[in-house]
Order: structure tokens, then sequence, then C-alpha cells
């Protein structure tokens, strides 16, 4: 997912789609699809605006990632993260899918994980991580053995510290419960609520990620991110 609208990187994002600001000695969208290769998935859906596709093309294809084969699907909207998985349903087909936000820089591998998903998973999996400022995200409660009890969007009082970050498994059920959704009151069709509709139904599960994760949206993250790619030992 590489649309949207930055502002939280703006005057920037006036002019360039943030995913193409510098992490390390890369665009940000490279580290995400950098952990796709790795994972082995092959195809992959580059969601962005119609007026991004042309820079965002030229730079992905700049890129040492020759194991991807990249098709650029424009999102008409900035609608919401689930109104943008809807617009690379034509190209899905019967598959599972692996959904990355293109601001998330991380490190675990998603190897394992996937190919467990593949072989034997169903339902939708949400990848979460503990920080120190979950109201900015979506925020999991989960119970003792793990189990999911609740997910919400940028509570303002978040019931605990365990972020559900931007990276997501999914059975292919995924676009009909896209299309059961509604707007948020900020005008957007949530990723949250897609993933209230597989807890609803008993089928989303977490995974923690192990090691460094940022989003890297506002200008303090994106600095972070790029202090970790210079110095990942710090
Ligand atoms: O980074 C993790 C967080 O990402 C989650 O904890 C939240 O549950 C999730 O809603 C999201 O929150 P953000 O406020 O960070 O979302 P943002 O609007 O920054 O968009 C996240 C990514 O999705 C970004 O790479 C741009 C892309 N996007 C976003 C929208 C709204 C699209 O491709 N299309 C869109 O319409």
């Amino acid at each position: 997912m590489a649309g949207g609208r930055g502002t939280r990187l703006s005057p920037f994002t006036k002019v360039i789609n943030k995913h193409l600001l510098p992490v390390g000695k890369y665009p940000m969208i490279y580290w995400p699809l950098l952990r796709l290769q790795e994972a082995k998935v092959t195809n992959v859906c580059i969601v962005t605006s119609e007026e991004s596709i042309p820079a965002m093309k030229e730079m992905i294809e700049a890129l040492p990632l020759e194991k991807l084969s990249c098709r650029f699907v424009p999102q008409a909207e900035p609608l919401g993260i689930a109104d943008g998985i809807l617009q690379a349903e034509p190209f899905v087909k019967n598959d599972k899918i692996v959904v990355l936000l293109g601001d998330n820089v991380f490190t675990d591998s998603l190897h394992q994980a996937v190919e467990q998903f593949i072989q034997s998973g169903e339902g939708a999996k949400v990848f979460v991580k503990e920080v120190s400022d979950p109201e900015r995200y979506g925020v999991v409660e989960i119970d003792d053995r793990g189990n999911v009890l609740n997910i919400e969007e940028k509570p303002l009082k978040p019931k605990t510290n365990l972020c559900a970050t931007g990276i997501y498994l999914y059975d292919n059920k995924v676009f009909d419960y896209i299309r059961r959704l509604s707007f948020s009151t900020r005008g957007e069709m949530e990723v949250t609520d897609l993933n209230r509709q597989y807890l609803e139904e008993g089928k989303l599960t977490v995974q923690r990620l192990e090691s460094f994760w940022i989003d890297a949206g506002t200008i303090a993250s994106l600095n972070k991110a790029n202090s970790y790619m210079f110095n990942p030992s710090e």
C-alpha cells in the first residue's frame, strides 16, 4: 500500500509520494518490498495514486529487487487502507495475500509465517509490536493465551500498548469483508474495521514482531528509521 495523502510528511509530500523519501540508502518502500522478496512472495501489486505511478515505477525498477514482479494499481482517492486493498482484487484470483503498508520499515523475516499461512492458514493474521505511543495506531487486546479480545483504531485511551502494525496476512474472503465495510467517522475504509470482522468470525490471530519496526510516516519517525538504517546497533 503506497497511496494516502502523507500529510504528516508535508511539505515534502506536496511534491513527492512519501514512500519515495529516503530511508537509509533506499526509498522507504524498498524495505517492505525487500521483506516480501525475502518471504518468497513474487507477485506484488503496488497500490498508489494515479499521479504517483510514473515516479514509483521508475524508482522501483531502479532498486535491487530482481525477484519481484510488480504491477502498479491506481487507487482513485485515498479512501482508506481497506479501499486500497480492494483495488488489488482483480489480480489476486483465489490466492491468500500479504498486505504491507509501504511506510512500515521493519527487519523481522516474514518467510516462515507466510509459508505456514499458505499451507494451513485461514482468516487473518496481524503482526503486533509493543510501542510507547499506542494512541497513534490500531491497538490490540489479547488474553494470556494470545487470543485476540479486541482491536481498536487510534483509541484515545488505549487499553494496551500492543500496536497492530501494517503487516497483515489474509485469506481470500478479504475482499468480500471489505465490501461489507462502511466509512469511519474520519471518512476512511479502515483496515481495523476489516480486521474486526475477522475477529467477530473468530478468525483473527496475531504474531509478535521480535526486531526493529517503525511506521515512518512522521518527520520524527522518518528520522528514527534513518538513524536505524545507518546505525542498526544503536
Ligand atoms: O503503521 C501501522 C498503522 O497504520 C496501524 O496501526 C493502523 O491501524 C492503520 O490504520 C495505519 O494507520 P496510519 O494512521 O499510520 O495510516 P496512514 O494513513 O498513514 O496510511 C498507512 C499506509 O497506507 C501508508 O503507507 C499509505 C497507505 N494508504 C493509506 C490510505 C489512507 C493507502 O495506500 N491508501 C489510503 O487510502
